[in-house]
């Protein structure tokens, strides 16, 4: 079976798609895996679990609070526009973007039916009425204030991340979408973190053609039907302009 067998087959056509770090990177977002296992410098428990938000409130909040402010310095970059680009080449409601990744890129890449599974960090959220809202005003981003829930007055809120040890979010609505769809693309992600790294195995287990893009073969890359090794912002602009001219529209 090929790309081509798939499209031709079933109409309408309905897409998912995973990204990891790695579709960010050309943006000039650090990847987690690669740098000697640091993330920026820091070991991942040390920033990204609710045991270091307990322990060390300050060190995780400066943490965040850097990847915030670092968003005004980065755009999206060709492979988050491709993907916008093929969402819109598919009928309506038929394309699911789930990407693992906390900065804002695939929206601002025009990216609309999107899951952030690890949560958003232009997003804090209080941990004690629950409350979550969008914080990137100038008086949100220093490193050394935390913020007040404007809801219940608790003294400060988290950055809506899923952390290490939680559930990632809308876990119903995007595994739906790994079942249902025909074409899963996965996207510049390690295969190290689950569950996202399960979704592949779950989307070839319903029967979609699954296609993987990435510098190096991740470690669940015996799943694919077709893996391209390489630069997301190279290998994506080419593979969907060849969806579009497969028609992919019903
Ligand atoms: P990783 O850092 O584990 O993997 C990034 C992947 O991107 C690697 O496989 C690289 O080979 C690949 N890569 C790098 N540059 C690329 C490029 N230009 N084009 C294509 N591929 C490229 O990041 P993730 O798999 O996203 O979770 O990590 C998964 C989760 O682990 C993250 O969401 C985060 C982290 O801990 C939380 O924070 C909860």
């Amino acid at each position: 079976m090929s790309l081509a067998d798939v499209i031709a087959s079933d109409r309408p056509l309905r897409v998912a798609v995973l990204t990891g770090a790695g579709i960010s990177a050309e943006s000039g977002l650090r990847t987690f895996r690669g740098n000697d296992g640091l993330w920026e410098g820091h070991r991942i428990e040390e920033v990204a679990t609710p045991e270091a938000w307990e322990i060390d409130p300050q060190n995780v909040w400066r943490f965040y609070q850097q990847r915030r402010r670092q968003l005004s310095e980065v755009d999206p970059n060709p492979a988050h526009f491709a993907l916008a680009e093929l969402e819109d080449g598919v009928e309506d409601g038929c394309f699911t973007l789930i990407t693992q990744n906390v900065d804002d890129l695939h929206e601002r890449g025009g990216s609309r039916n999107l899951i952030h599974m690890h949560g958003e960090l232009r997003v804090v959220r209080c941990e004690e009425c629950a409350h979550n809202f969008e914080a990137m005003g100038a008086e949100h981003l220093a490193d050394d204030e935390f913020i007040p829930c404007p809801e219940c007055g608790h003294e400060k809120v988290r950055p809506d991340i899923v952390w290490f040890g939680e559930e990632p979010y809308q876990m119903d609505d995007l595994m739906q979408a790994v079942i249902d769809c025909e074409l899963f693309l996965v996207v510049g992600t390690s295969g190290h973190v689950h569950p996202a790294a399960g979704l592949l195995g779950l989307a070839r287990m319903r029967g979609a053609y699954c296609v993987g893009f990435n510098l190096d073969p991740p470690l669940n890359v015996g799943y694919f039907h077709e893996f391209h090794e390489g630069a997301a912002g190279e290998l994506l602009p080419p593979l969907v302009q060849q969806l579009i001219e497969l028609d992919i529209q019903p």
